[in-house]
């Protein structure tokens, strides 16, 4: 599902099946340019964060974001995107703050570049994360200090063509999930393998020291557009992704 129009609403109440997980794409340069609007929705912690910003774009962009994630959770919800609380986790994780009916409602954003996935699944654990794909950074460098060696190696064996992309796909796997479990980088990088396939929809490949731990997670590759990689990590199986 694509949202590329600054009036996006929703008139009615959407469904989301226990089965099925689904991503939403904001287009934000477009999106964006209804601020005015947009603000209105936020709580007021969230207009006092969006004012701390430096940049104009960076608040247009967090105003944007927060308030397309607070008007597609209220239609899952059938309330009023402006009446959502959310609550944090010690390491900044947002959900929905219990009270609200149907609070088994999960889930997750990122941004990067002019592009926000939103995530949302019932029930079941999950993480996104987009990056748009630059070239302009040592990858080797950033790749050797983050990614485990098993991920260093695959790197390595690409065509050097391929490797900002091979890069940025294995970031984006190791945050989705990451951002799954919601530990932020307590959970050591090294301690869990991600494969750098293209289109792979079975992308954790092991966790250590209890590998049986990669079989509770499905982590695949989903897209956002030329020029970004993405991935999806949601607790279980059997479920199907809507995008
Ligand atoms: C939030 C975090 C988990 C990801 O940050 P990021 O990639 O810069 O940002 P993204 O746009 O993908 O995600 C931000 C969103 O995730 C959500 N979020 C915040 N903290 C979170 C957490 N601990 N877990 C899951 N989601 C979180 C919020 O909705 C946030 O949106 P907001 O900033 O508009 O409030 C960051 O705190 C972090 O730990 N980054 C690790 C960076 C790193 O070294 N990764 C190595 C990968 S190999």
């Amino acid at each position: 599902m694509n949202i590329c129009d600054a009036a996006f609403r929703l008139e009615t109440r959407i469904v989301l099946p226990e089965e099925e997980v689904h991503l939403w794409r904001v287009e934000l340069a477009s999106v964006a340019k209804g601020e005015q609007r947009w603000e209105q929705i936020l709580s007021g912690d969230e207009r006092a964060r969006a004012a701390r910003f430096h940049f104009l774009r960076d608040r247009q962009y967090f105003t944007a974001t927060r308030a397309v994630l607070r008007t597609i959770l209220a239609g899952y919800l059938a309330s009023n995107p402006a009446d959502l609380v959310f609550r944090y986790s010690d390491t900044g994780k947002p959900s929905l703050s219990p009270g609200h009916v149907g609070s088994q409602l999960e889930f997750n954003a990122s941004h990067s570049g002019d592009v926000a996935l939103l995530a949302f699944a019932q029930g079941r654990a999950l993480g996104v994360d987009v990056e748009l794909v630059r070239e302009d950074f040592d990858h080797e460098a950033i790749a050797g200090r983050f990614f485990s060696e098993q991920e260093q190696h695959q790197l390595a064996a690409l065509a050097p063509a391929e490797r900002y992309l091979g890069f940025f796909r294995c970031w984006t796997r190791k945050e989705a999930y990451i951002k799954a479990q919601g530990t932020g980088l307590s959970l050591p990088l090294h301690q869990f393998d991600v494969s750098l396939k293209p289109g792979d929809e079975n992308a954790l490949l092991s966790t250590r020291p209890d590998n049986t731990e990669a079989a509770n997670w499905s982590l695949r590759e989903v897209p956002a557009g030329d020029g970004y990689a993405a991935a999806l990590c949601v607790r279980g199986g059997g479920w199907r992704l809507k995008s």
